[in-house]
This record gives C-alpha cells, sequence and structure tokens, in this order.
C-alpha cells in the first residue's frame, strides 16, 4: 500500500503569528483535507454570518477544486487555504465582487514580491499569477448566503518538476526560481497583509487599483483565445476595464467579457 508522508508546514506558533500579524480572527486548520474551498463553505453554512475573517488552512489538500472542471495540483510542500470573508471584512456591493479576485491576484503578487525582490510576478487575467510565463498560483472564488471564499493555492516547495507530466512545462514553483528556499507560512502572512490592504482600496473605491493591475499584466499586446462556456473568441487583448471586464479587440470590434477562460496567448 503507498503511503504519503506530509511534512507538516505549520506549527502552533505560526497560528499565532497569524492571529497576531493578520486580519484572520479564527484559523479552521486541518493536517490534511480535501479542499479548503469546500471546508470554508462548510463552515460559512454553519457560522453566522457576522463572524470575522475565518481562515481555513491545511498541510495537504487532496481534492482541491479549480476553475470549472478543473482541479488542483498541490504537491507536498504546497500552500493552499481559504479565506471566508462575511459583510464585515469586505464592503462591496455583490455586482463589485469579481474585482475581488483581481485584487486577490494582486496581494498575491504583491506578497510574493516582498520577499523575494528579484521576482516580477504578472496577473494572468482574471486571476491566475505566473512568473516566467508559468503558472504560479490558482484563485478560485466562490460566493455563498452574502459571503465570499477567496481560495488561494500557491506552488511555494512543490517544485514543477515533481507536477505530473502534463503540467510541468506549464507550472513553476517558488523553490525553482529562488535562491533561499521559501518558507509557507512567509508567503502566507504577506499575502494576507496584502490582500486585507487590497481589500479596504477596493472598498473605498480608489482608481488607482486598475492602473496597478494593468502593469501587472501578463496577456498586454497580446493574440489570445478565450473560451466562455462553449463560444471561443479570439483577438487581441486590449486591457481591463473599470469593472475587472477584460476588453478584446476582435475583427468585429471591441468586446467586453466578464467572464472566461484565456486557454491560449502568444
Ligand atoms: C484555478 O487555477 O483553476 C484555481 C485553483 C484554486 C486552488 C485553490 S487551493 C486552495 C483552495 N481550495 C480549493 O479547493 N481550491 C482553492
Amino acid at each position: 500500500m503507498e503511503t504519503t508522508l506530509t511534512i507538516p508546514s505549520f506549527s502552533p506558533d505560526n497560528i499565532e503569528r497569524i492571529l497576531s500579524d493578520t486580519f484572520i480572527e479564527r484559523v479552521d486548520y486541518h493536517s490534511e483535507i480535501d479542499s479548503t474551498n469546500r471546508r470554508a463553505m462548510e463552515i460559512a453554512s454553519e457560522s453566522p454570518a457576522g463572524d470575522g475573517p475565518i481562515l481555513v488552512l491545511t498541510d495537504r489538500q487532496t481534492a482541491g477544486r479549480g476553475r470549472g472542471a478543473n482541479r488542483w495540483w498541490s504537491g507536498s510542500g504546497s500552500l493552499t487555504f481559504s479565506v471566508l470573508l462575511g459583510p464585515g471584512a469586505i464592503q462591496l456591493p455583490a455586482h463589485r465582487w469579481p474585482l475581488v479576485s483581481l485584487v486577490t491576484g494582486m496581494a498575491v503578487c504583491e506578497g510574493i514580491e516582498s520577499l523575494f525582490h528579484d521576482l516580477s510576478p504578472q496577473i494572468k487575467w482574471p486571476n491566475d499569477v505566473y512568473l516566467s510565463e508559468r503558472k504560479v498560483c490558482g484563485i478560485l472564488i466562490e460566493t455563498t448566503g452574502g459571503r465570499l471564499v477567496v481560495g488561494i493555492g500557491i506552488n511555494v516547495n512543490n517544485s514543477a518538476s515533481e507536477a505530473p507530466p502534463e503540467l510541468r512545462d506549464k507550472v513553476i514553483a517558488l523553490c525553482d526560481l529562488s535562491t533561499v528556499q521559501p518558507r509557507c507560512i512567509d508567503v502566507l502572512v504577506a499575502v494576507l497583509q496584502n490582500l486585507r490592504a487590497k481589500l479596504d482600496l477596493l472598498s473605498s473605491g480608489d482608481a488607482s487599483l486598475r492602473e496597478e493591475w494593468s502593469k501587472r499584466c501578463l496577456l498586454t499586446g497580446r493574440e489570445i483565445e478565450l473560451d466562455i462556456h462553449t463560444q471561443r473568441l479570439r483577438g487581441k487583448f486590449a486591457g481591463i476595464d473599470g469593472d475587472g471586464a477584460l476588453v478584446l479587440e476582435t475583427e468585429t470590434g471591441l468586446q467586453r467579457c466578464h467572464s472566461g477562460i484565456v486557454t491560449r496567448f502568444a
């Protein structure tokens, strides 16, 4: 029988640090769990909406959910967590919730940059984070009863060389690029601190956010293919508008797309 050894990434001291240094008010920690997003949705259905931000954290996620029908690869050494946000943590009308994925991507970029000064992460609309043209982080936002679950997976010490063959040339981990071994707890705290700051800017309607995410955009100037359900659109990426929609320059003119998956970019 095959057994998987999980080296714990998080100690009780680490949990204390999360509670003292970030906006998280409760940590729901599991040495192993199927999906932190699934667990966060479960907590949301059990606890009152007035609860402060709750972090669901695990050393090992066995059935991570991705966008659409995708699964999330969480090799040993990866960082996987979800933040359950209630109305107290984010004052934003529901129609602006799509912007949360963009600011979460920015929080991940800035968290990484604050620890690894020589890395330059970029955002692939709407919410993937890339390093050296490969995916280092995936974000999955789900909503339930007026609350948001922000699920984040970051490849930290799970090297791309250990990824399933079909992913190996598409993903990258921080340990693949950094000369010092990254620590999941440092990355987590840095991302959570930046997430709080970005959510505050978003709630206050700060106009600088748009400029910031344009600067970080991986797709600028590229020809892309965008799949929206069964429809495939092709064109030149022409930016992101104030609502967070992707603007595509097609043969028939500009098209604003509020959802979809960019399946190709060149
Ligand atoms: C994607 O790129 O398709 C999104 C991936 C999101 C993965 C994270 S890992 C933590 C959280 N829990 C999940 O089950 N999924 C998200």
